[in-house]
């Protein structure tokens, strides 16, 4: 027997239906059910409208009805699809060295940067990562997102990078939200690899990548684009073996320097994230093409930097994700919802463009077509804030906190 159950009504219903993947988009298109409802068959979403109709459909059914505060908004749940959520150690030093003036290369330079990061990743026991990812993670959970995408990337050799990702795979059986792996196994050239750059990457991809497929680890390969990480001509054979494995590529592309979106777009990537540097010529190059824009407005915070030109990539028509990358380096403070607002803010976003960017266009981002909508047939991943105007939500820039946060249909908070 299917167990259905009914849950509602919501002051407001933000189905996110209706709306196009890519370009800009106004208030008025934004779908609302008011006194909306959800009826919900195990895992997935079996019917929505309004409640007062669903209370008979329930009865036909008979499902159980979970009635919950009435002033309250309904919108999908939230999707980060850029993290760094596995990491040991701590960069509250460069931080604090960046504030005082100091540039990132000069800290890297002088032992901290991307290698420290590797250095105490390293040094973390498998039973620590997974610790800390499953702490990240709820503290996520807790604020509404119910899908995190999380990357390697400070393992930097086969054998690391695996301890990784399986970290990721073990943190993500004992938790609540899904997690979507990453390889970044591209981050940077490890310091300690006794050879070049391509030499690394061919050994990844000739040893890591087939042990990925095999043990289903990730489906997804991902690298940095950036002057003293990778280029054009020295990641053409990690990018084009993953692609000829059946990978979904995506990049680190145009953070401080421009030709990472000509990569993403080169190999028909899934995204480009970063973007803070993008020039009128990239964003035309990314509005044509199917590869998701993700902002990253975490790691302008942390660094201090400007924000991605969201405004302008949507007017081109391109397809905006909004993302964290919380990591310990660029983008400390992991709070979505509040870096979403925040960009809006200074990027002049409407609210149906910045929810669109943390729920639907952000499972585009990670391949997903099971959920970012309430819809039926999809994840009945959904949550509600203790408001009842949806606008509410952005105003309050991150500090109004959802009530309740419901994943596979269970409720996990509240
Ligand atoms: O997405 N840009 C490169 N990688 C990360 C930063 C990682 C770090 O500094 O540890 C990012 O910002
Ligand atoms: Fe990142």
């Amino acid at each position: 027997m299917k167990k259905f159950t009914l849950i509602g009504p919501f002051k407001q219903l933000l189905t996110m239906s209706g709306l196009p993947i890519k370009g800009a988009l106004q208030d008025h298109q934004l779908s609302i059910i008011e006194n909306g409802g959800i009826i919900t068959k195990d895992e997935k979403i079996y019917s929505v409208g309004s409640f007062l109709d669903l209370e008979k459909e329930a009865h036909d059914l008979s499902a159980e009805i979970i009635k919950i505060d009435s002033d309250m908004v309904g919108l999908p749940g939230l999707i980060d699809a850029h993290t760094h959520i596995c990491f040991g150690g701590s960069r509250a030093n460069d931080y604090s060295l960046r504030n005082a003036g100091k540039t990132y290369l000069e800290i890297a330079k002088s032992g901290g940067g991307i290698w420290d990061t590797v250095t105490q990743t390293r040094k973390s026991s498998s039973a620590n990562l997974v610790k800390g990812i499953i702490k990240r993670a709820n503290r996520h959970l807790q604020q509404g997102v119910t899908t995190i995408e999380v990357k390697s990337g400070y393992g930097l050799s086969v054998e690391e990078e695996l301890k990784m990702l399986i970290a990721i795979a073990t943190a993500n059986k004992a938790i609540d939200a899904d997690l979507i792996p990453t390889c970044l196994a591209a981050h940077m050239v490890p310091k300690d690899f006794k050879g070049t750059p391509e030499e690394y990457l061919s050994e990844i991809s000739t040893t890591l990548f087939p042990i990925l497929k095999k043990e289903n680890l990730t489906h997804r390969i991902d690298a940095f684009l950036e002057e003293g990480a990778y280029s054009e001509a020295t990641i053409a054979t990690y990018f084009e073996k993953a692609k000829e494995m059946g990978f979904d590529i995506t990049v680190h592309a145009d953070q401080f320097s421009t030709g990472g979106s000509a990569v993403a777009v080169k190999y028909g990537a899934i995204s480009a994230d970063h973007l803070e540097a993008s020039t009128e010529t990239e964003i035309q190059l990314l509005a044509n093409s199917n590869v998701i824009a993700t902002a990253l407005p975490g790691a302008s915070m942390g660094l201090g930097c400007n924000y991605t030109p969201a405004r302008q990539l949507l007017d081109a028509g391109a397809s905006v994700a909004i993302a964290s990358d919380w990591n310990p380096g660029s983008a400390p403070m992991g709070n979505l919802l509040m870096q979403a607002a925040v960009l809006g803010t200074f990027e002049k976003l409407t609210n149906t463009e910045v929810l669109s960017g943390i729920t639907y266009r952000a499972a585009a981002a990670l391949g997903l077509k099971d959920r970012g909508k309430i819809e039926t047939g999809l994840l009945a991943d959904f949550i509600a804030f203790p408001t009842t105007n949806y606008k509410e939500i952005l105003y309050q820039q991150g500090m109004l906190q959802p009530k309740m946060v419901f994943k596979k249909g269970t409720l996990v908070v509240g």
